[in-house]
């Protein structure tokens, strides 16, 4: 039901990572339409409204202020926005089970399930339901199945539209996407709804930029690439142990197979490991998928690729404790970073985790610094209480340490006085470069222990 002085009443349920961006960029491109975000947790929704929004990304604030009250409207009213919308976009999380059969790897359904409730019972008229949550393949049928179940006559065309944005580049991706998928049923009804779709995005994306299919290509699109871009991280962090011990450099051995056209020089350097709240579940999700149609040879493929994830991050807490003469107990480790990425405060399976969880173990005394994600640090080791030290200061965590881990590849941390910093640590003073960002060659002639990743270490101390 358009509200009449705009032409189309889009909602959008989730106001998330993805929920909340995307809708903010269709608001700006598109004034003709009322843009309207629903979510159940109004501590968000709150947050939305102000200047404080519940999650940090470059440009998103601009952004969300130039539509805010014009035509971008933030609610915990779910019902009315389903009532009045003519087009609903689904971005609700889909976090991997912890329960039951498929516990651990398939998707945990049961928030997308409520929004097909939601919908079936406060509709009263014909919507376009767009999936935008990243679901196993068939979802949007078996949805489209629960709505058609309605007693009152309605119509519901579900429509599959993965998103694609990176956390930290988020705006640019949406505003200049490399394509936008849009996966329909291939009936005459579907073709119109998918069209649909199209024109809102052809607002401002190229019309080659906006591709279709069917919908369970579409579904699946969105687990295979995420699962390609996690397998990439995945080998070159298994070349990164070889290159430590054949005293090969990972960067230049990246540098080098990347200029091949064929293989291309993004998504090659090494880390401390993947991380973010997709790459594994998604991986996970299509590794269900396989061993539920019986192909269990493709699904141990593709869960090797979390293997190894799980392997470089084990990796790197031994390789800290072995070159600290095997003891970190009572040792003072500061970790430069604590999201999951740069440019975003969002920690959710970040490989910091881990390394402070495995720290913790080792009686490490640990202090955690990072520029944006010290809340969200907080809340995900609450369990520690006051046994790790948070300091958003890269200096004052550093003092008095015996090693920095470099976590998340933060500017911040590129350009830092590493002479001052050095000469208020113990010694010897150690560094973990996790990201490869530091200048190695330096921190060495500074004084450092420096142990960069799938680099030979460059120490003062040889190891016995
Ligand atoms: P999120 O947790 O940040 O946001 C999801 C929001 O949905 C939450 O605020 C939650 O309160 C709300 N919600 C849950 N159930 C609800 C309901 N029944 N009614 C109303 N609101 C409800 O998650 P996210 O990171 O935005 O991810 C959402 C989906 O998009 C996932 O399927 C994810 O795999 C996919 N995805 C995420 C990214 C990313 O960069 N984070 C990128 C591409 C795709
Ligand atoms: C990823 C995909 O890039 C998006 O296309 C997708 O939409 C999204 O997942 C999703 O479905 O949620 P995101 O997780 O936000 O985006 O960030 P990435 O830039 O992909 O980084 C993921 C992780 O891999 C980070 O921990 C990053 O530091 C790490 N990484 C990335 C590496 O270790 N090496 C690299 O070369 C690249």
């Amino acid at each position: 039901m358009a509200d009449k002085k705009f032409e189309k009443n889009l909602l959008c349920i989730g106001a998330g990572y993805v929920g909340g961006p995307t809708m903010a960029m269709i608001a700006h491109k598109c004034p003709q339409y009322k843009v309207t975000v629903v979510d159940v947790v109004k501590e968000k929704i709150d947050a939305w409204k102000t200047d404080d929004l519940p999650i940090y990304e470059p440009g998103l604030l601009e952004l969300v202020k130039s539509a805010r009250e014009k035509n971008l409207f933030f609610s915990t009213d779910i019902d009315k926005g389903i009532k009045e919308s003519d087009i609903i976009f689904i971005s609700v999380n889909t976090p991997t089970k912890t329960f039951g059969e498929g516990a651990g790897k398939s998707a945990d359904l049961q928030y997308w399930e409520k929004t097909a409730r939601d919908i079936l019972r406060a509709s009263e008229s014909d919507k376009i339901i767009v999936e935008r949550s990243t679901l196993p393949v068939k979802t949007a049928i078996a949805m489209e199945r629960i709505l058609s179940l309605n007693d009152k006559g309605l119509n519901f065309e579900v429509v599959s539209n993965p998103e694609f944005l990176a956390e930290g580049t988020a705006i640019k991706d949406l505003e200049n996407p490399d394509r936008v998928l849009i996966g329909s049923k291939e009936t005459e009804s579907g073709i119109k709804a998918r069209n649909e779709i199209v024109e809102i995005y052809a607002n401002w994306i190229h019309r080659e930029h906006l591709i279709t299919s069917n919908l369970m290509s579409s579904e699946l699109s969105k687990l295979v690439a995420n699962s390609f871009l996690a397998q990439r991280i995945s080998s070159i962090n298994s070349i990164s142990a070889l290159c430590e011990k054949v005293d090969a450099d990972v960067e230049e051995v990246a540098n080098a197979i990347g200029k091949d056209t064929r293989i291309g020089d993004k998504f090659l350097n090494a880390s401390i490991g993947f991380g973010g709240s997709c790459f594994k579940k998604d991986i996970l999700n299509l590794v269900y998928l396989c061993e539920t149609f019986g192909l269990y040879e493709v699904a141990d493929y593709w869960e090797s690729v979390v293997k190894i994830n799980e392997y470089q991050n084990s990796r790197f807490v031994n390789i800290m404790n072995k070159a600290m003469f095997n003891t970190i107990a009572n040792k003072r480790i500061a970790l430069f970073g604590f999201a999951f990425k740069a440019n975003t405060s969002d920690t959710r399976e970040t490989a910091a985790l881990y390394v402070t969880q495995k720290l913790m173990k080792e009686r490490a005394k640990v202090v955690i610094s990072d520029p944006k994600a010290l809340k969200n640090a907080k809340k995900d080791l609450q369990s520690y209480g006051s046994d790790i030290e948070y300091e958003e200061d890269p200096y004052k965590a550093a003092k008095d340490s015996h090693a920095i881990a470099v976590m998340t590849e933060w500017d911040v941390y590129k350009n830092l006085d590493y002479e001052k910093i050095y000469s208020e640590m113990e010694k010897p003073a150690f560094i973990f470069d996790g990201r490869n960002i530091l200048d190695h060659q330096n921190l060495f002639k500074i004084g450092f222990e420096v142990y960069p990743i799938g680099k030979t270490p460059l120490a003062h101390f040889k190891e016995a």
